[in-house]
């Protein structure tokens, strides 16, 4: 299939019909606005940035458009996917209660980074929640992302763009990479804000659940609803026969296809650690990748280092981490040696990705 793709600049979602800023394909933001609306309504697939990674959407009330997301993804079809919306007025029609905490958690953090789990409605198709009676909704901030879903005239279920154990796409490039050929259109946004997956909270039993942390921090849903526990899956791997509330993050997410190792402790010792397993690792003829931050990064003579951002500035951390393992596995190393980060707020969800990405791998120092 040839894949439409069209740079879609952000004032131009904004700014509507007027802009007349072209693309690389030859339309107007407004027309392929309209085009992408319209693929989607037929049953096709289209790419589009939000605020926190790369979406790969379909009608979320269309089954055979979940089941193409599955098959272009190569994902497991258990895995349910999130229905985004544009207006709040679209929710009704897609849950069956909206529950008090629900209602604040809404009015604090939409449209945001955050995916709610609630009691669906029959008009959302199993395909679409891979057989749970819940569903999970998210109103992205991005304009483009509005735009589309508006333009669609549909909600739109959207898992990250990127193949099933890839690191998340935070840069168009990253999703041409994986999904051209495989489905219709993808507008490129250029890169995106957050760079880590919303946070999603479970709202359907007594009490708020995180089930998979985001840059919606605990410490600020805890400082609207008083108190919100984290499901096990989110700070550390499954136990036998455990299973998460959140069916996909009982997956090697996020996977860089060099073995990642993580190193914890004082940030000296760490060094020192790396510095030693790199050398090894360069005499044994390895290709070696050192994941490190702006402050501790000219502690790596040898290996091919790359700082993801400062320590002082979470959000920096969060942007640059799926780019950099995706770079690694350009560059093909064999091995990744990460420093570790703090996970106090933003840090929980950067903590959380890169222990699932070393698959646990931990070596205290
Ligand atoms: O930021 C994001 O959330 C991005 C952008 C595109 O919005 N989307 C995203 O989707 O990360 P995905 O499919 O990669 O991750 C969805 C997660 C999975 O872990 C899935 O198991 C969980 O949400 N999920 C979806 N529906 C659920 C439900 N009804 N109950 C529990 N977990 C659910
Ligand atoms: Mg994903």
């Amino acid at each position: 299939m040839d894949t439409i793709i069209v740079t879609m600049p952000r004032e131009a979602a904004q700014t509507g019909p007027q802009s007349d800023a072209g693309g690389p394909a030859g339309m107007t933001p407004a027309e392929a606005l309209e085009k992408a609306g319209e693929i989607l309504r037929s049953g096709g697939l289209v790419a589009f940035p939000t605020e926190t990674v790369y979406g790969l959407g379909g009608n979320a009330l269309d089954k055979e458009a979940a089941r193409k997301i599955y098959a272009a993804k190569g994902r497991p079809s258990d895995n349910p996917l999130i229905v985004h919306i544009a207006d709040l007025g679209e929710l009704d029609e897609l849950v069956s209660e909206i529950p008090p905490m629900a209602e604040r958690l809404m009015e604090a953090f939409w449209p945001g980074p955050m995916t709610l789990i609630l009691r669906k409605k029959s008009i959302i198709p199993d395909e679409t929640t891979g057989g749970l009676d819940t569903v999970a909704v998210r109103m992205p901030s991005d304009p483009i992302a509005a735009a589309l879903i508006r333009a669609a005239g549909v909600p739109i279920a959207a898992p990250s763009a990127n193949r099933s154990g890839r690191p998340s796409p935070t840069r168009a490039g990253h999703v041409i990479e994986d999904m051209r050929g495989r489905i219709e259109m993808i507008l490129d946004g250029g890169p995106v804000g957050i760079g880590l997956e919303s946070t999603i909270i479970d709202c359907t039993e007594e009490s708020p659940v995180i089930l998979r942390p985001g840059y919606i921090s605990r410490e600020m849903v805890a400082g609207l609803l008083g108190s919100v526990s984290l499901d096990a899956a989110s700070t550390g791997p499954m136990k036998e026969g455990e299973r998460p509330r959140a069916p996909g993050m009982k997956y090697r997410h996020y996977a860089p296809k060099a073995a990642l190792t993580l190193f914890e402790g004082e940030s000296g010792a760490v060094a020192e650690q790396i510095r030693m397993r790199t050398a090894d690792g360069l005499r044994a003829g390895k290709r070696i990748g050192i994941l490190a931050a702006d402050e501790t990064f000219s502690n790596y003579p040898e290996g091919i280092v790359r700082s993801i951002g400062s320590r002082e500035r979470a959000e920096t951390v969060a942007h640059n981490l799926f780019a950099v393992l995706r770079e690694f596995d350009d560059l093909d190393v064999d091995v990744i040696y990460s420093e570790s980060f703090s996970s106090e707020g933003l840090g929980q969800a950067i903590m959380n990705r890169l222990m699932k990405a070393a698959g646990y791998q931990i070596v205290h120092v």
